[in-house]
Order: C-alpha cells, then sequence, then structure tokens
C-alpha cells in the first residue's frame, strides 16, 4: 500500500515540476520570439516621407524667417528642424539595406547645431551662408542614402503667403 501511493505523489510532483519547466520554456520562447519584432517596430511604421516634407517646410520658412532677419523665428524653425532629425534618429531607421538614421546623425546633426549655435546672437550677414550648408548637408544625406534625385535648394520665393516672417 505503501509504495504505490509514495509513488503516485513522485508521479505528482514529477508532472506538476515538468509543468512548470515546460511554463518557463514557453515563456523564454515568447521573449525570444518576441524581442527582434520588438526591435524592428519603430522602424515599420515610421513614415521617413512625412519626416522629410516636415523638414522641408520648416527649412523653407526657416529661410523667410533669416531673409526677415527675425531672431525668434529663425530660432524656433532650427528648434523645429532639430525634434524632427531627432525623430528620425529615434526611429532608427534602415530603408533597403542603408542606415538612414546613421546617416543623418553624419551629415546632418552637426550641421544643425551650428546653425542653432550662429542663431543664439545672429551675424545677419554671415547667415546666408549659414544657411546654404544645411542646404547642401540635406542634399549630401540625399546622395549617401541613395536618393540623389531629392535635391534641395535656396527657395526663390514664400510658399506660405498667409504668414507674415517678419518681426512684429
Ligand atoms: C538620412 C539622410 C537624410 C537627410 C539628412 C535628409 N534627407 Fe531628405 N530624404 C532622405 C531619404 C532617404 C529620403 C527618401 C524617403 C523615402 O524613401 O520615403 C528623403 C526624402 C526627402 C524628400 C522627399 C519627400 C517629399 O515629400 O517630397 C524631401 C523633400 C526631403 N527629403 C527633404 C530634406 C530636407 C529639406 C533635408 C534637410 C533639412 C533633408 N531632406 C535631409 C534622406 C535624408
Amino acid at each position: 500500500m505503501k509504495t504505490p501511493r509514495t509513488l503516485l505523489w513522485l508521479t505528482a510532483v514529477a508532472l506538476l515540476l515538468s509543468g512548470i519547466l515546460l511554463m518557463q520554456v514557453w515563456r523564454l520562447r515568447e521573449e525570444v520570439r518576441q524581442a527582434p519584432a520588438q526591435a524592428k517596430a519603430p522602424a515599420a511604421d515610421f513614415e521617413l516621407a512625412v519626416h522629410m516634407t516636415r523638414l522641408q517646410q520648416h527649412m523653407e520658412k526657416l529661410y523667410w524667417a533669416i531673409d526677415a532677419h527675425n531672431g525668434p523665428l529663425a530660432r524656433f524653425y532650427a528648434h523645429e528642424l532639430e525634434e524632427t532629425a531627432e525623430a528620425i534618429l529615434a526611429a532608427n531607421v534602415i530603408d533597403e539595406g542603408v542606415d538612414i538614421s546613421g546617416n543623418l546623425r553624419l551629415h546632418l546633426t552637426p550641421v544643425l547645431h551650428s546653425l542653432a549655435d550662429s542663431l543664439k546672437s545672429p551675424h545677419w550677414q554671415a547667415m546666408p551662408a549659414t544657411y546654404l550648408r544645411v542646404v547642401q548637408s540635406c542634399n549630401n544625406c540625399h546622395v549617401a542614402s541613395k536618393h540623389d534625385f531629392i535635391r534641395i535648394q535656396v527657395p526663390a520665393r514664400p510658399s506660405w503667403s498667409n504668414q507674415d516672417f517678419r518681426l512684429p
């Protein structure tokens, strides 16, 4: 009577332990399965073109703010450019094997830093050259990212006729 009972107990304990073990293995498997998906997630639903359009818009407005010698407005757009750049960096975008975020860090980030610096107390005569360096860095990155056909330039006339770029 004693032996079968002990056996029953032992079987129960063994079943319980293997149950726990199975659950652990399952949990680990799930973690491993989800890990790469999570790492890729930001880039998967990230719209690079939308962010580029934002860069384009703020670049143009920055030009007219500089043209009107409007310091606060120029600093505002320089900051907007930095925010968009940071969003692209944070998304770790890889597009057709090209490290977009890495390229941006290389080409645009340092130029935006010096733009912000020169806008602290702007020397307006020097600003067009500073602006042109930002335009060039946009294009350098387009070349580096297999999009050399997208060419940014200094704007000819304001697209936004409903905004006054002059100081109030
Ligand atoms: C990482 C390097 C990189 C930098 C820096 C960069 N771009 Fe781009 N840009 C790209 C890539 C890549 C595309 C193509 C996006 C796509 O495939 O959807 C693009 C697309 C564009 C487009 C086309 C989207 C449209 O709606 O027409 C515009 C405009 C643009 N960029 C403007 C700019 C401006 C302005 C700057 C500088 C302030 C800039 N880009 C800086 C890589 C860059």
